[in-house]
């Protein structure tokens, strides 16, 4: 005859919608914070690797132009721990190299080749003529044209609060480093501010 039957733990769960909804949601809390919260602490994560600076005034104006060209849609700032990826772009990337990046450029899009070691690879002349129009060099490529930068300057004046604001967030300016922020830039190009950002790129641990 029919058996008296006794829903289990497991059934009473499975059968009701919102147990199931929390218990997902509080096992996928504990499993997040049990992987993240543990990198705030970590000095690999959150340490500067040696030799790391912050960026200067000049390079910092232009890592502000990379973002404002949005550079980032095509190309990446992150070699991947692969064997490939080391043999073309060199060593790999390690969180300590990003400490003083706000926000990091790590992107996920690589139409172009990733950047994060392209600083030494070329000469500054190299990087203007391909700037100002990259098919002068690479006839196939299809990265835009970015000719303006070679005739707008950088204010002066826009750089020490730019220091300021990354000094709250923890990049160890000095007082100093923002009472000069304006006199490195000054009749600066974005053209050179941009290339100076490039050629400092990934040079840490080359
Ligand atoms: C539409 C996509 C696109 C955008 C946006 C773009 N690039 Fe590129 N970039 C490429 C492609 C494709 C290549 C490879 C062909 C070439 O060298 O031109 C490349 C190559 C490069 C290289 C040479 C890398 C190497 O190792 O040979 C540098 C440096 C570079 N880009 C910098 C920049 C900068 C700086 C910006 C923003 C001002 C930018 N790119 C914006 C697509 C892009």
């Amino acid at each position: 005859m029919a058996n008296a039957h006794t829903p289990t733990g497991h059934e009473k769960i499975e059968t009701s919608n919102f147990l199931m909804i929390v218990l997902i949601l509080l096992s996928v809390a504990v499993g997040g914070m049990v992987e993240i919260i543990p990198l705030f602490f970590q000095r690999s994560t959150t340490q500067p690797v040696e030799g790391l600076k912050p960026y200067t005034s000049l390079q910092l104006a232009g890592r502000d132009i990379y973002i404002r060209e949005g550079c980032y849609n095509c190309h990446s700032q992150m070699i991947r721990p692969f064997r490939a990826e080391a043999l073309r772009y060199g060593s790999l990337s390690v969180a300590g190299e990003f400490v003083y990046d706000h926000p990091f450029q790590w992107g996920s899009k690589r139409t172009g080749p990733d950047l994060q070691r392209v600083g030494g690879k070329y000469s500054d002349e190299w990087h203007r003529t391909h700037l100002n129009n990259p098919r002068d060099l690479v006839p196939e490529s299809n990265m835009p044209a970015y000719p303006w930068l070679l005739t707008s300057t950088i204010e002066p004046e826009s750089m020490a609060p730019r220091l300021k604001a990354l000094r709250i967030v923890g990049v160890p300016y000095t007082d100093d480093d923002i009472a000069k922020a304006g006199d490195e830039v000054k009749g600066k190009t974005e053209m050179e501010a941009l290339i100076s950002y490039l050629q400092v790129l990934g040079t840490t641990r080359k």
